[in-house]
């Protein structure tokens, strides 16, 4: 730049520190007054929602929401031709894990047509990935570029970048989403049902192939199982937690996946646990935990939950009660190790039954000791929230 003719000073700010950004505005020459602000800071502290604190949320806020109310207060009066904001593709689309960082970005989008309308200059670039940049975007690991690639966006060289920041100030919109599209991915997407609606635009839905001139009739993941024998049920339900696993760690191939590994040792944080749930939701069209993984902590564990879900007689059985010896079966469930009931995702029903059953019983009929040690697990349990469950179930902590 100062090639080019022109005199550069770098000069650090927490812009939504009013004070100090006032005393920064002090020191611009009465020669060569503000003509323009472009609005760049932010920060990243990405988790599932039920992680997000008041304080996560705040940080994250900070930079955009505060700095930049601070940044309009201070220039209000003054003859700006530019008030440039970056935001981020995900305030307007999404983005898995995300929460604080997506409504941040959403008020810059939305404080820069409010601008607008009071005849201020403003534009927010709510800007999809830049590549070869280092920054936000090259703090992103495999899984997650796996992610970004799935979701259809491709990284901006920055040529295209600036190209884009360019053409950005003289659209005369106040709010675009300036994000490098792979349309094909969307395509894909469309393709199967999953495309945003955001995005139902860009792309044309593919056609279904019409049978005879009607309707193709959907079949669901449990038609499709009923009537096959138990051993093709279960390699079905099988194949597709494994092609769904791989797709969610990025892998290009589900051989890879092997069934009885614990999901804790291929990789999984509490973004890929959740993301790994919502598409096997959407494949099996039940309703699974948020806690998945942790419930059932293999795919071969996962298998068999969702084979008796989809499969109500794996469930209930045919049996009537009347036929049950439940003396053996008391038996036998005294001698099943903790880990398996663990396994089969039944061992925090229990540890609630058991501890209603103490709370309500005489004070004393119980053994104290056990009385308290299995109350203190059910509460330790019920106070976590989903992602310390996926956090302890990761073995990410230390106690
Ligand atoms: N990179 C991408 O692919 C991408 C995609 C969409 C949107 N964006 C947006 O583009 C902008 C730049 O991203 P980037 O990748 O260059 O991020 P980056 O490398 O992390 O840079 C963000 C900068 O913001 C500064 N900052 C944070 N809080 C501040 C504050 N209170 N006052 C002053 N400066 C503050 C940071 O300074 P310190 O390091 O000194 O704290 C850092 O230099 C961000 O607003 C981001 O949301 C980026």
């Amino acid at each position: 730049m100062e090639g080019l003719g022109a005199r550069v000073v770098v000069a650090a700010c927490d812009v939504a520190d009013r004070e100090a950004l006032a005393g920064l505005l002090r020191e611009v020459p009465d020669g060569a007054p503000l003509s323009g602000v472009v609005h760049t800071a932010g920060v990243l502290d990405d988790g599932v929602i039920a992680s997000l604190t008041p304080q996560r949320l705040a940080a994250v806020l900070r930079p955009k929401v505060d700095a930049v109310l601070a940044l309009h207060e201070a220039t209000r009066d003054l003859d700006l031709d530019t008030f440039v904001m970056y935001s981020s593709a995900s305030g307007v689309l999404g983005g898995p894990g995300q929460g604080n960082y997506s409504a941040a970005n959403a008020f810059l989008d939305a404080f820069a047509q409010w601008r607008r309308s009071q005849g201020l200059p403003a534009v927010s670039l709510a800007w999809g990935l830049w590549g070869d940049t280092g920054g936000m975007a090259g703090a992103l690991d495999r899984t997650d570029q796996a992610r970004m690639r799935r979701s259809g966006i491709r990284p901006l060289s920055v040529e295209e970048g600036m190209a884009l920041f360019d053409t950005g100030l003289t659209t005369g919109e106040p709010a675009l989403v300036p994000v490098k599209f792979d349309l094909a991915a969307l395509a894909a997407q469309a393709g199967a049902d999953q495309l945003p609606s955001m995005l139902q635009g860009l792309v044309r839905r593919p056609r279904r192939a019409a049978a005879a001139g009607g309707p193709v009739p959907v079949v669901s993941l449990s038609d499709r199982l009923a009537g096959l024998p138990e051993e093709e049920q279960t390699e079905m339900l099988l194949d597709l937690v494994r092609e769904e696993v791989a797709v969610v760690l990025g892998h290009t191939d589900a051989e890879n996946i092997v069934p009885g590994q614990a999901f804790s040792e291929m990789g999984f944080d509490s973004l890929t646990a959740v993301e790994l749930r919502n598409r096997l939701m959407r494949a099996a069209d039940i309703a699974l935990p948020a806690t998945l993984i942790f419930d059932y902590p293999s795919p071969v564990a996962i298998t068999e939950h969702l084979r008796a879900e989809l499969i109500p007689d794996v469930a209930s059985g045919t049996m009537e009660l009347a036929d049950v010896d439940e003396a053996g079966l008391r038996k036998a469930l005294a001698s099943v190790p903790l880990e398996r009931l663990q396994e089969l995702g039944v061992l925090q029903q229990l540890l609630r039954l058991t501890a209603a059953a103490s709370s309500s019983a005489v004070p004393g009929a119980t053994t104290p000791v056990a009385s308290e040690t299995q109350q203190s697990a059910a509460h330790l349990i019920a106070d976590m929230d989903v992602a310390d469950l996926i956090e302890r179930a990761m073995g990410n902590t230390t106690n």
